[in-house]
């Protein structure tokens, strides 16, 4: 919804906040150019995930769905000096292109992108990297809820686990639905709104992404 209200409020505040750089806008090239899903978070929500992760200081960050490096540079750019990101992106070609967009960066040194089946890496991550202290998932929907039953025992107590893409315009409310995504969505969203190790807030969000959300979990 390029011309909507909800788009043109987005293109105000990236311009008014400067929240897309030359490299974050190249990033988005990048994407187009290698025929990528236009799935990338808004700059908008690129600086939300960033402040997040400032907020609770995150030394230790796991990505789910890595595409172009997008948010993971965000997320990069959160890290203090000894932080640490791990982004998983399940495409060879597409991890090819994140890396780059990583060294462009300057962001090498702490950010590394692991190929592969993420519930498997997952699970072989490094016990000096555990504890995490922020998951963000935006990869494929269908494992959310696995990525969630393993984030339960590898974060640290206040990490947050966050989940893109949890409101599908709305198409959760749908019982009859035939939208695969909306319903795998939806069994996340009543996976964590039944667990008492998590305290949870879901942000309804509009933008440039038009209506879709974020799940914020944090570990009690
Ligand atoms: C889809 C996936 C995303 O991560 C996103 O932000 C928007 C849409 C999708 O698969 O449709
Ligand atoms: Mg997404």
């Amino acid at each position: 919804m390029p011309d909507s209200i909800f788009s043109r409020v987005d293109n105000y505040l990236i311009d008014r906040f400067n929240l897309e750089d030359s490299l974050l806008k190249d990033i988005r090239t990048s994407v187009a150019d290698h025929d990528m899903p236009q799935h990338s978070i808004s700059a908008v929500q690129g600086k939300f995930l960033y402040m997040l992760a400032r907020i609770v200081n995150a030394k230790r960050m796991i990505e789910i769905g890595t595409l172009a490096g997008y948010s993971t540079v965000w997320l990069g750019r959160a890290l203090g000096t000894n932080g640490r990101l791990i982004s998983i992106e399940k495409s060879p070609a597409y991890a090819a292109v994140a890396r780059e967009n990583i060294r462009k960066a300057g962001l090498s040194e702490k950010v590394e992108v692991r190929t592969g089946n993420a519930l498997t890496i997952l699970n072989q991550l490094e016990q000096d990297f555990l504890p995490f202290d922020l998951l963000f998932m935006d990869a494929d929907k269908t494992e959310y809820v696995e990525y969630f039953n393993k984030a339960l025992e590898s974060g640290r107590p206040g990490a947050l686990i966050v989940a893109d893409n949890v409101i599908r315009k709305g198409e959760i409310l749908d019982e009859a639905t035939h939208d695969e995504k909306a319903i795998v969505v939806k069994k996340y969203l009543d996976t964590i709104a039944g667990n008492e190790r998590v305290d949870t807030s879901i942000l309804q969000q509009v933008g440039l992404k038009g209506h879709d959300g974020l799940a914020l979990s944090m570990l009690l």
